[in-house]
């Protein structure tokens, strides 16, 4: 479907009429990394279902709120939830949270996410800080008529993942004990994991995490020029590269352990943009 610039100012009016400040900074929690919220200062919460031409959240592990807060002193919105197109959602839908940020009047978007480590150099508990991604399936979410109150038809994402930002980010993890790596994400649909030979060609192609999330909002940033960073939390080795089945179990169970010291090392990144 074709999604006008008012759609989007529907839900951006309804948001605006419950928070009385501007959000600097955007960050969407991924799978099981929704500790972080309990980190926002003096929150106003507000329900997915609640706001006009937004979508609502089916993942279990997905909360399904905005927060908006403080956080190290900065005002900020955090999406605890999000949206997949495994789910159901069209590509084209995928859109609908970046916007709302970018009417909000956000300055930097912050994505976050669990994935399977391809690069066999990586170990569960990782971190992964996007510097590019491979996406060779599924419909771009910009795909349809373009909206060019955000941008323009065709644009440049040869820089999409803000260098500034993943020089800010590297340079935050020191000491924090978490291992942390710059590398490239790969996209995957879901809602299986993928094979094997998937996870062995992926890594021919020069990808280090596999996952299911994340680029389509990316995508949406980078068509409205939203400076951007992007994490991934190893959870598990990619499928093959151990000798032994992938669970759901041992994806939440890292990202619970990952949880405490990643909201720490989101902390002193928000801190320090
Ligand atoms: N593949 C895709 N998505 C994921 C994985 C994985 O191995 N782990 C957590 N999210």
């Amino acid at each position: 479907m074709g999604y006008t610039y008012e759609y989007f100012q529907k839900s951006a009016d309804y948001v605006k009429s419950k928070v009385d400040f501007t959000p600097e900074i955007a960050i969407v929690l991924g799978s099981c990394l929704g500790p972080f919220a309990q980190q926002i200062e003096d929150p106003i919460t507000i329900d997915y279902k609640d706001i006009p031409n937004f979508l609502v959240s089916t993942v279990a592990s997905h909360a399904g709120k905005l927060i908006f807060g403080t956080v190290c002193g900065r005002k900020v919105v955090c999406m605890s939830g999000r949206f997949h197109s495994y789910e159901g959602y069209d590509f084209e839908q995928l859109v609908i949270p970046i916007r709302l940020f970018k009417l909000l009047g956000v300055k930097t978007v912050i994505l976050t996410n669990a994935s399977g480590a391809i690069n066999t150099g990586y170990r569960p508990g990782d971190v992964m800080i996007l510097k590019d991604h491979i996406k060779l399936n599924g419909h771009s979410p910009l795909r349809g008529p373009n909206v060019p109150e955000f941008g323009p038809r065709f644009f440049d994402i040869s820089n999409m993942y803000t260098p500034e930002l993943r020089k800010i980010a590297l340079e935050c993890a020191k000491g924090t004990g978490l291992r942390v790596h710059e590398g490239v994400y790969m996209f995957f649909t879901g809602p299986q994991f993928e094979t094997p030979a998937e996870i062995r060609a992926a890594r021919i192609l020069g990808a280090d995490c596999a996952g299911m999330s994340t680029v389509t909002e990316a995508l949406t940033a980078a068509h409205c020029g939203l400076p951007l960073l992007a994490m991934a939390v190893v959870t598990n080795m990619g499928a093959g590269v151990l000798d032994q089945p992938l669970t759901t179990d041992e994806v939440d169970e890292t990202a619970q352990v990952v949880a405490g010291p990643f909201s720490e090392y989101m902390k002193k990144i928000v801190a320090a943009i």
